[in-house]
């Protein structure tokens, strides 16, 4: 049997991120200092010509197929609206939102970004996932996802002696074989994509919020390194992977003892 989890273990919340409960049970008063996930992408429902659907099984059990469908463009963005809304009141106000999507679902949450007073996109950051096409002479890379990267205020320019900020990472999906042993959720994140991000737009000790944990690559990422996570997942199933992830993520890389 799973041993309780101390009360102040790190855990992944069951809740629709578009509900404000969940944000409250996951970070109380705190607030988080990087919005840093991965909502479900701008896919929409297939349809036959007479108007049935062309993939009802995945509409039925979401714990095998974790990908939600859209009617529209405009269902769409009126998701975004509505969890990022929520989203935002619990960030400190210079809180960078680092939001992955397909690229369909870029201009629907830029907008509602825009919207909610974040007008700035200081970037893309890229993920050229490795496909398995074999040819002896080159390595062809796929581009199905970027991370936005979306601020209140325009992006500081760079001191000589700064070192440039990461744009872009090439990666295969399963790198480090996480994604196998926790699920292999469809959208899963490797290590490597996502560490550039956590060191980029976080510091040691800050809490990272992410609403859609999925199997939780982003919250173990923040976890590993040094930050604290608060995180929302829908499906009870993957909510209760994630918890489980989480702890083992701590007894691996333990925070240092002053919390930084
Ligand atoms: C793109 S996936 C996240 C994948 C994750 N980054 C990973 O590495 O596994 C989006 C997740 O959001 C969840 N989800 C969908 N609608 C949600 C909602 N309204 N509130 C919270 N989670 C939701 C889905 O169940 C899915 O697991």
């Amino acid at each position: 049997m799973t041993p309780p989890l101390p009360s102040d273990a790190p855990r992944c919340i069951r809740a629709d991120s578009r509900e404000p409960s969940g944000y409250r049970e996951a970070l109380g008063e705190r607030r988080a200092s990087l919005l840093l996930t991965d909502p479900p992408y701008c896919l929409l429902t297939r349809r036959r010509k007479g108007g049935d659907l062309r993939d009802p099984r995945a509409h039925k059990k979401i714990d095998q197929n974790p990908i939600v469908r859209f009617e529209t463009v405009r269902d769409y963005r009126a998701f975004s609206e509505a969890w990022l809304t929520r989203a935002l009141a619990h960030l400190t106000p210079d809180a960078p939102l680092v939001i992955w999507t397909n690229l369909l679902g870029k201009e629907p949450i830029l907008t509602a970004a825009r919207a909610l007073g974040y007008p700035h996109l200081r970037g893309e950051f890229t993920w050229g996932k490795r496909t398995t096409d074999k040819n002896a002479n080159e390595q062809t890379l796929r581009v199905y996802e970027v991370a936005l990267v979306i601020a209140r205020t325009p992006e500081p320019v760079l001191a000589p002696g700064d070192l440039p900020t990461v744009w872009a990472v090439v990666g295969g999906y399963d790198d480090d074989g996480d994604a196998a042993r926790w699920g292999s959720h469809p959208h899963h994140k490797p290590f490597s994509v996502v560490e550039p991000l956590v060191r980029t737009y976080s510091r040691p000790g800050e809490t990272v919020l992410d609403p859609f944990a999925g199997s939780g690559s982003l919250p173990a990422a923040a976890l590993r390194l040094g930050r604290q996570t608060a995180c929302l997942e829908i499906e009870p199933e993957w909510a209760e992977r994630v918890t489980h992830r989480l702890r083992e993520t701590v007894a691996a890389y333990p925070p240092p003892p002053n919390g930084t």
